[in-house]
């Protein structure tokens, strides 16, 4: 094992946290290095399901060491109520739990606004963020008026920077929603005192711990959040994220040189989806659409909301390959592919009578693109039990080969069958 990048290689939701889960066991540090409470990571032991919006995937394996670094935007009660819940499960994170001092606080207010430019906006300009208040805490930042983790060491610095916060984000509500802020900046800053006597023991210098880490030779699982095609500069950009989920983001998200990073593992699932708004050339409106949500579940582990989904797609695999890096795919959700007819793979795009082989960047174009079709056979058998490749039907394996061939050749380091640890077929090993 080396040093892995987890990255979810579509639109999201592809299976990262069960692969995450997977792996942890051959690692020593899981750091989340981006995103944040807007991911909802589902992760299923033995029956018993997790599902994780801030706190690292890895934290199911008994004393594995977690990390939030600090290109993570830290919604505070969240995390709170995620590890209350985990205690409440019998999940101690007890001194294997570390949020970076330099992450960047989401407060209530940044939600607040999250909510009203959606609802502000023309239905054309509606994003279907999942009003986890990601944008304007990482505007925030960007502009650099944001509050990070470690101001709440100091008291009196930390409570004079929210009040002015608070002071900001009324206005702005006001002047461009003609919403009025929920909390008083005197309510929030009480709620913050007891927030704060929690979190103090958790604030750590975070790439220092993990660099210190990667010098004793710990084994580091870099946990990604969303996926390619919604990263800031290179997603289907303005339906995005707010934060690069690209595999470079974990460099700069958990503060590692590239030269630390052997492995990226792209998380693909054996068809498409996509929450919230914005192009998705193989989307299904159909009967097939609708099987393929209800047999794989496609409901939002953060919202709830039904996930659009569609057949799955080279095209965006081949721009993710590049965009990340991948040295692997591990492919999720080829059971849920079992009794179609037929299965179909978009090779490539027709995009104004003319083949495109390359996604493009261009989203007027994205919306003309024409999906074009592999169809190959189905099968019927029931996957789930799978334990190699060998077991599996005839079919499901040509199907895996097309669909690798179609992503530049890279290599499968597994396959899953279910969303049970054990329900993974190892095919490669890192
Ligand atoms: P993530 O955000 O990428 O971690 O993925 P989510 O947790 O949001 O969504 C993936 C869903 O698929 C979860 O409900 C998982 O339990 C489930 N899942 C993961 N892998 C498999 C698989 O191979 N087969 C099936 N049927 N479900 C899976
Ligand atoms: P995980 O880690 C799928 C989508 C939202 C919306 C867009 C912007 O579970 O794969 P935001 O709240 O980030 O401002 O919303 O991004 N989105 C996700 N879609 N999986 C996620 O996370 C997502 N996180 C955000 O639906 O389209
Ligand atoms: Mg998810």
């Amino acid at each position: 094992m080396s040093n892995i990048v987890i990255v979810g290689a579509q639109w999201g939701d592809e299976g990262k946290a069960k692969v995450v889960d997977y792996l942890t066991e051959f690692c020593d540090l899981i750091v989340r290095y981006q995103g944040g409470a807007n991911a909802g990571h589902t992760v299923i032991v033995k029956g018993e399901k997790f599902v994780f919006h801030l706190v690292p995937s890895g934290i199911v394996y008994p004393a594995k060491i977690c990390v939030v670094g600090s290109g993570v935007v830290f919604d505070a009660e969240q995390f709170l109520k995620e590890i209350d819940e985990l205690a409440g499960r019998g999940v101690d994170v007890t001194g294997r739990l570390f949020v970076s001092d330099c992450a960047h606080l989401v407060f209530p207010f940044h939600r607040q606004m999250d909510g009203a430019a959606e609802t502000s906006a023309s239905s054309d300009n509606k994003i279907g963020t999942t009003g986890r208040g990601i944008g304007p805490a990482y505007s925030d930042k960007a502009l650099r008026c944001g509050i990070r983790v470690g101001d709440l060491t100091d008291w009196d610095y930390f409570a004079q920077k929210l009040s002015q916060s608070c002071a900001q984000h009324s206005r702005l509500l006001e002047t461009y929603y003609s919403v009025k802020m929920t909390d008083t900046a005197e309510a929030l800053c009480e709620r913050y005192r007891a927030i704060r006597a929690r979190l103090l023991p958790f604030i750590t210098d975070t790439s220092q711990f993990i660099y210190a880490s990667l010098y004793k030779g710990k084994q580091i699982l870099f946990e990604g959040a969303q996926g390619s095609m919604l990263d800031i500069d290179h997603g289907t950009y303005p339906f995005v994220t707010s934060s690069n989920t690209i595999a470079g983001g974990a460099c700069t998200g958990a503060g590692v040189g590239p030269t630390m990073i052997r492995a990226v593992v792209g998380i693909v699932k054996a068809y498409t989806t996509r929450v919230g708004n914005g192009p998705f050339p193989t989307e299904l409106s159909d009967s097939v659409g609708e099987t393929l949500r209800k047999k794989g579940g496609e409901f939002g582990a953060t919202t709830g909301r039904p996930r659009r989904c569609g057949w799955f797609d080279s095209v965006v695999l081949r721009k993710s390959v590049e965009l990340n890096g991948l040295t692997h795919l591990a492919l999720t959700k080829l059971d849920v592919l079992s009794n179609f007819s037929e299965v179909k793979i978009c090779s490539h795009y027709e995009v104004d009578g003319k083949r495109l082989e390359h996604f493009p960047s261009n989203l007027q174009v994205l919306g003309r693109a024409k999906p074009i079709y592999e169809t190959l056979p189905g099968w019927n058998d029931d996957l789930t039990a799978c334990k190699s490749l060998g077991q599996l039907p005839t079919n499901a394996i040509t199907f895996i080969n097309r669909l690798q061939k179609l992503c530049h050749g890279i290599p499968l380091l597994m396959v899953s069958v279910g969303p049970e640890r054990s329900q993974t077929i190892e095919v490669t090993s890192l």
